[in-house]
């Protein structure tokens, strides 16, 4: 119910006043000058996450416009985006060290990993993995794909394998082991940080088999090409080492690798906001940070 005040003019009971014909027209104008301004304010200035994020989409999707399984970018291709990832800031992803997902939140239980999700579509995806510090992503593989990692902070243990395509032992060439396991050989067994160029791994090679362990709470953002897929028949493995014995001792070059079910759980986190800026060609959207995010 409108409340009568005075001069003639009308209040409804949220305290809007009801004006005369002029007033009336000179508030719509304004009203009007004020939403142009913003949308000039929308245009001109995209906040940074946005503007990093959609260059990342953008150059993402030209790296794996023909993405299949086995798939590998052009060498000129790899080196565009990773030289992109290279230069990728935590604030540019919306991201700080300070977020509850790098934090130890259960002192009984294992430190949890925390993906944050940014884009999925066949050809690709990409994402951030929060690792608290002591957290472990196990080893396992990435069938037929290609797979950009950066440290965006802190720093992890990183080891890798490819499957080996022969034993280095003459006396016994076998690849597979009567338990089932396979022979791979090491690719990488060293500590990253931050100021580490961009890990590019592929179908064949690179260390296609990975794990990580925190050495502080760290940050890692995938840009992988063709995403996991089970109906494909491209579901993540993963895997137990142990180590290989030569008929003249060990090799630590090499390890024998088991797939294993694992326990390992990982909370997923959709990014909330859709940007308009982002344009595909799919019905697949890509999710941004608007700035720095808080994520329990
Ligand atoms: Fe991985």
């Amino acid at each position: 119910m409108p409340v009568q005040v005075g001069g003639g003019k009308v209040a409804d009971p949220k305290g809007r006043l009801d004006l005369p014909a002029t007033d009336k027209a000179r508030a719509s104008a304004k009203k009007n000058r004020r939403r142009q301004k913003k949308a000039t304010a929308a245009t001109a200035a995209v906040p940074a996450p946005v503007a990093a994020m959609q260059r990342l989409f953008d150059t993402s999707k030209e790296v794996f416009a023909d993405s299949l399984p086995g798939f590998v970018p052009p060498p000129e291709a790899v080196a565009r985006l990773a030289g992109l990832l290279n230069g990728l800031k935590p604030h540019d992803v919306g991201i700080e060290s300070s977020m509850l997902c790098f934090k130890n939140v259960d002192s009984k239980g294992p430190s949890r990993v925390t993906y944050l999700h940014f884009y999925d579509c066949p050809k690709f995806s990409f994402g951030i993995f929060c690792l608290p510090k002591s957290a472990v992503i196990p080893l396992h593989n990435h069938p037929g794909m290609t797979v950009f990692s950066k440290i965006l902070f802190g720093s992890m243990h990183l080891k890798s394998y490819d499957w080996a395509r022969s034993a280095p032992d003459s006396d016994n060439n076998a690849l597979e082991n009567s338990d089932g396991s396979h022979l791979a050989k090491l690719n990488t067994d060293a500590v990253f940080d931050a100021s580490a160029e961009t890990v590019v791994l592929y179908p064949e090679n690179g260390g296609n088999l990975h794990c990580f362990i925190a050495l502080t709470p760290c940050a890692v953002l995938d840009v992988m090409g063709p995403p996991y897929n089970r109906a494909d028949g491209r579901d993540c493995s993963y895997y137990k080492e142990s180590p290989y014995m030569s008929s003249s001792g060990g090799d630590a070059r090499y390890s024998w690798l088991k797939e294993i079910t694992s326990t390992f759980e990982m909370k997923g986190v959709q990014m909330p906001q859709r940007v308009e800026t982002i344009s595909c060609d799919d019905s697949s959207s890509l999710m941004l940070p608007s700035s720095v995010i808080e994520i329990g």
